[in-house]
């Protein structure tokens, strides 16, 4: 590709008259050069916007924020469209140094995203995207350069052509949206975006002191639990050093502690952690072993390392969303990983609310159930739901033939298990080593389970037969997931059928839960509160304690009208609790 023609702006004379003329632009191509990845210790460099004759590059370090105060609603409103590559990137950027709200976007790394439904071997960075779509290759070489001197010709012609190239891939992948019928996801996408950059830069507050005490604690038993099982394995082991000690055992070596067990009498094929949990009702020594490895695992996974995480700038964690993190089009994060944080209190408890605030934890309640009942239309399962019946715990009544007050909190729990362990696809022999039970006895919970809830059978069957012939799911904002997966191969039709259960239903999941960020995000625009953690179907909002019971209500109605656009039928319930920290009140 030949360089692209460019203009560079470093006056602020300039900036009027170039936001009339972008103000009547219909598409606008954004992008950004700053001298790092965190928006926080980086500085933002160039700015450049692209229409059809040129491109516009603003040299930021030669001026203010407030000479740029002219762009700002331009790049916020919904018109002209900002078409970005990872508009997240910029749009930090822009919110951080400039006080900018990126919005009306449409992002070519989400829109490939959406297009590679589910495939795994897309890659979606600029460069691959400009490959496929245009079919032109794309020079990258400038990207990490030093943008912080003197900007040099290949540097500029390269923030030209980064921010030229927006437009005809826009032209393109809007055509190619539209004909996969992706437009109205990507729009549930685009519209989420905003409201990311700021969670992005909210960042979430750790109660540091608590949480070193935490791991003070943690190490102090794993040492205890280490030398009981030194004195007890090695032991057993017998094997001498040159000196005639006990030689220590490698706990983390599965053979050694295999062989140290079956000194004990306690033979087992291999360490798995399943295996070891069957045999620890038996066997202290075993539950010994499984406390050792989940306090080194927890130690090495959420320990020091987290602390190191924390920005020095904000003295919060700030981690990174993936929008699209699965292609059922769950959002994950990382760091941290916040979805896999223990849900111990003693872990939850030190992501507390700092000094005047609170917290407000909600989370959808029993979203995919509900789901599942608005899209089979199952009169037993609606009805719970219309009833306002715990779920759970009607369906452990039916199961086990008992009335609802007779039902413990294991045989719930038990009945929460087969509810998801159902959409999640299972067969009778994933569903038992879920429940612990017998393939016999899987089997007729399903047949019970089916009898109970007889068009809910339907539906999964339907959903699973579905993915066999089409080979893909699609949940009705469009949604879409292609399984690379053969229905001949008995083994992949199994894995077919499972998928094309559960896809439609979290792919709505996801959809109800961006809807409602959107929502959320919008509501609580010029309130002392703000969304600090989102993962699946829980949002955690940081809120000024007076006005703690206002927000609390806002939360839970913003959540249900997110749900509401796409459920018609079924009821739909968030819990929600006002804390001091990211705990259920419950
Ligand atoms: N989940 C699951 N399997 C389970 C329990 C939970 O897959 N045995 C997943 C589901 O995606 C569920 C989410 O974890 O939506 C949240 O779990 P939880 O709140 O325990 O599920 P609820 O159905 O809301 O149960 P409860 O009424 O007890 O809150
Ligand atoms: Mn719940």
């Amino acid at each position: 590709m030949g360089p692209h023609p460019f203009r560079l702006i470093s006056s602020a004379e300039e900036i009027p008259a170039l936001a009339e003329r972008l103000a009547r632009a219909s598409v606008i191509g954004v992008d950004t050069e700053t001298t790092g990845l965190d928006p926080f210790q980086s500085r933002l460099r160039l700015l450049q916007l692209a229409v059809p004759e040129e491109v516009i590059i603003i040299d930021c370090f030669h001026l203010t924020r407030e000479d740029l105060q002219p762009l700002a609603a331009i790049l916020s409103a919904p018109r002209p469209i900002k078409v970005a590559h990872n508009a997240k990137f910029d749009g930090k950027f822009l919110l951080y140094h400039l006080g900018m709200n990126l919005d009306g976007i449409f992002d070519t790394y989400l829109a490939s995203l959406l297009l590679s439904a589910g495939s795994e071997s897309d890659r979606h960075g600029l460069e691959p995207v400009v490959a496929r779509y245009l079919n032109r290759s794309l020079d990258k070489q400038e990207q990490r350069s030093d943008w912080s001197g003197t900007l040099s010709a290949a540097q500029l012609a390269y923030a030209a052509t980064d921010g030229a190239i927006l437009l005809p891939l826009y032209d393109v992948m809007w055509e190619w949206l539209d004909k996969a019928d992706l437009l109205v996801v990507a729009g549930i996408e685009f519209d989420c975006i905003a409201p990311v950059i700021r969670l992005e830069l909210n960042g979430v507050h750790l109660d540091v002191e608590r949480w070193r005490g935490m791991l003070d604690v943690m190490r102090t038993e794993l040492v205890g639990v280490e030398s009981e099982l030194q004195v007890a394995l090695s032991g057993a082991a017998r094997q001498f050093n040159l000196f005639g000690d006990p030689e220590p055992i490698n706990l983390d070596s599965p053979s050694q502690v295999r062989d140290a067990l079956a000194h004990l009498g306690i033979e087992i094929e291999d360490t798995r952690e399943w295996r070891l949990q069957r045999l620890a009702p038996d066997h202290p020594i075993v539950g010994t072993l499984l406390r050792h490895r989940h306090l080194s695992r927890n130690l090495s996974t959420f320990g020091d390392n987290i602390l190191e995480m924390l920005n020095p700038l904000t003295g919060r964690l700030h981690p990174e969303y993936r929008q699209i993190g699965t292609p059922t089009g769950r959002m994950t994060s990382s760091s941290p990983s916040l979805q896999q944080i223990p849900h111990s209190e003693q872990y939850r408890s030190c992501f507390s609310a700092p000094a005047g605030y609170q917290l407000i934890v909600a989370d959808y309640s029993q979203i995919e159930m509900r789901i599942l009942a608005d899209f089979s239309r199952d009169e037993a399962l609606l009805g719970a739901f219309d009833r306002g019946a715990d779920l759970h715990r009607q369906t452990a009544a039916d199961m086990f033939g008992l009335s609802l007050d007779q039902v413990t909190q294991r045989q719930r729990e038990y009945a929460k298990g087969l509810n998801y362990g159902l959409i999640y696809g299972m067969g009778a022999e994933g569903l038992a080593s879920r429940l612990e039970s017998s393939v016999a006895e899987a089997t007729s919970l399903i047949e019970r389970y089916f009898a109970a809830y007889p068009r809910v059978a339907r539906w999964l069957e339907e959903a699973a037969q579905r993915a066999v012939d089409d080979g893909k799911a699609r949940t009705s904002s469009g949604r879409l997931w292609i399984f690379r997966l053969d229905p001949l191969d008995p083994q992949q039709q199994a894995a077919l059928r499972r998928v094309g259960k559960n896809a439609p239903v979290q792919g709505t999941a996801s959809d109800i839960f961006k809807r409602a960020i959107r929502l959320l995000d919008e509501a609580l625009v010029g309130m002392d509160a703000r969304i600090v953690n989102a993962i699946h179907d829980e949002l955690v909002v940081e809120v000024a304690a007076p006005i703690a019971a206002e927000v609390e209500q806002l939360v839970a109605r913003t959540m249900i009208d997110g749900a509401r656009e796409f459920l018609t039928r079924v009821p739909v319930e968030v819990d929600v609790v006002i804390a001091d920290a990211w705990l259920k009140g419950k």
